[in-house]
């Protein structure tokens, strides 16, 4: 798949939402001191995503991907990082209940620095200044020596994420992972009136554990009750940076992106002869493809063809983020594509990226019920089609922010100011991500129904 291929091909394609380093040498400092530090995550780790994501593209398995549109350095703290993955557990739990399948569970985590922006330059007031591109690039603060992109940034990237994995795996196997504490988190939630609506399938959760460990199925018996497997994810968009982190397998002999497990590409930057694409069609890594509204059959076909050429199960992820009331536009002649190509994919759906609004207040928000609204549409489309909808990409926090409008616990257009903390786009709070892993779950459960009615 990858013969012929080098780590630096990209950099004779077309590049776009790169920064252009005004040191080279400083830059080429920092590219030779990353391609020295080891690997943040190993090829073994990216095979075995790639083998459950096949589950999932088989139905066997579910996708939950989420976490922040942009880490930074500013809120990297351990808290942080803990309550993510806490209602990212939270939300598998829920969404296994429905779906009786496994759930994979991927954060958009240790590694999610770097954005493509819509314009390459901001204009407040009368000053204009180049976009921020994410912490790995520049700085959020509005001044010129802010803006200008610093290699050494990517150094700090690499320790906060690096930091970042390592607590990630001591939560995952440490016994903070224990389904029976992660369900007595979500409890606190559905006691919550306004969330009664979910407190009985909470209920009915409980009760299946409570039987399980009548039965003597409990932590020390079953260790998969008190592990998980949690993986990584970003989207490849600063080259130099995933080059540096670029290893060999030594078990297959080929490059494998040691910057996280999945990496994906972006809606901006899926150009079938880009440097982008140029890049991930290399490793051996679970990509993501993210395929929006200007996604054209043609190209997703091309696309399909360069970054899965064996058309192996679970190497290629399409994520499908069209917008509210779009969906059944463009999912539909997508999916023909898929089926003309008899290609091997996952679907899976970001229901943020074509719902972000500027509020009357002036935030970048997006309403809960949009949100809501694409997740059904994409649900019914597979339905309709009798595909299979394979996952959820969202982004959102563990933290009581207010971003996104709406919810159980409603966030109204003048709460935004309270808590927006975001460094990009608005993100889920905890109570709003637990109530659409409810409401997914819902879904899930409906369409098992329906495919035992049809076997009947
Ligand atoms: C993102 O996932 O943060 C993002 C920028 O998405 P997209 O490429 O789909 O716009
Ligand atoms: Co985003």
């Amino acid at each position: 798949m990858t013969q012929g291929w080098t780590k630096s091909d990209w950099r004779a394609k077309p590049r776009i939402q790169m920064p252009d380093y005004p040191d080279t040498a400083a830059l080429n400092a920092v590219e030779a001191q990353l391609v020295s530090y080891p690997p943040l995550v190993f090829a073994g780790e990216a095979r075995r995503l790639r083998g459950q994501l096949a589950d999932v593209a088989a139905g066997k398995a579910f996708l939950l991907q989420g976490g922040d549109c942009a880490e930074s350095f500013g809120e990297f703290r351990a808290d942080n990082i803990r309550d993510t993955f806490r209602v990212m557990l939270q939300m598998a739990v829920v969404l296994t209940y429905g779906a009786k399948v496994p759930v994979v569970k991927v954060g958009r985590m240790a590694g999610q620095f770097a954005k493509p922006r819509s314009a390459p330059m901001e204009m407040v007031g009368n000053t204009e200044l180049p976009s921020y591109r994410g912490d790995i690039i520049n700085g959020f603060d509005f001044t010129p020596e802010a803006r200008i992109p610093d290699p050494q940034r990517m150094l700090q990237a690499y320790t906060q994420a690096a930091a970042t994995l390592n607590l990630l795996r001591a939560f995952s196997t440490g016994g903070f992972a224990d389904i029976h504490r992660v369900h007595s988190w979500t409890l606190g939630f559905t006691n919550d009136d306004k969330a009664e609506r979910y407190r009985e399938l909470s209920n009915r959760i409980g009760d299946a554990l409570d039987f399980m460990t009548a039965a003597g199925v409990n932590a020390d018996t079953a260790h998969t009750l008190s592990k998980v497997d949690f993986y990584t994810s970003h989207e490849a968009l600063l080259l130099e940076y995933e080059e540096a982190l670029c290893r060999v397998d030594s078990i297959s002999g080929k490059p494998v992106a040691g910057s996280g497990h999945m990496i994906w590409i972006g809606d901006r930057t899926r150009q079938p002869d880009g440097a982008h694409v140029e890049f991930a069609r290399g490793v051996l890594n679970p990509i993501g493809l993210k395929c929006g509204p200007t996604t054209t059959a043609e190209d997703l076909k091309i696309l399909m063809a360069k970054l899965n050429p064996e058309n192996e199960a679970g190497r290629l992820t399409l994520i499908a983020r069209f917008g509210a009331g779009r969906v059944g536009d463009h999912l539909p002649r997508l999916i023909k594509a898929v089926q003309e190509e008899g290609a091997n994919v996952v679907w899976s759906c970001d229901p943020m990226h074509g719902n972000t609004i500027k509020s009357p207040s002036g935030y970048k928000t997006r309403p809960f019920d949009d949100v809501l609204s694409e997740v059904r549409d994409f649900f019914g489309v597979h339905r309709a089609e009798g595909t299979i909808p394979g996952g959820v990409h969202f982004e959102m926090t563990g933290q009581d922010v207010t971003e996104c409008t709406g919810g159980l616990r409603a966030v109204t257009d003048e709460n935004l100011q309270d808590r927006y903390h975001t460094a990009c786009d608005p993100r889920l709070n905890a109570s709003q991500s637990l109530e659409l892993a409810f409401l997914v779950a819902e879904e899930l459960s409906a369409r098992r129904d329906e495919a035992r009615r049809v076997a009947v």
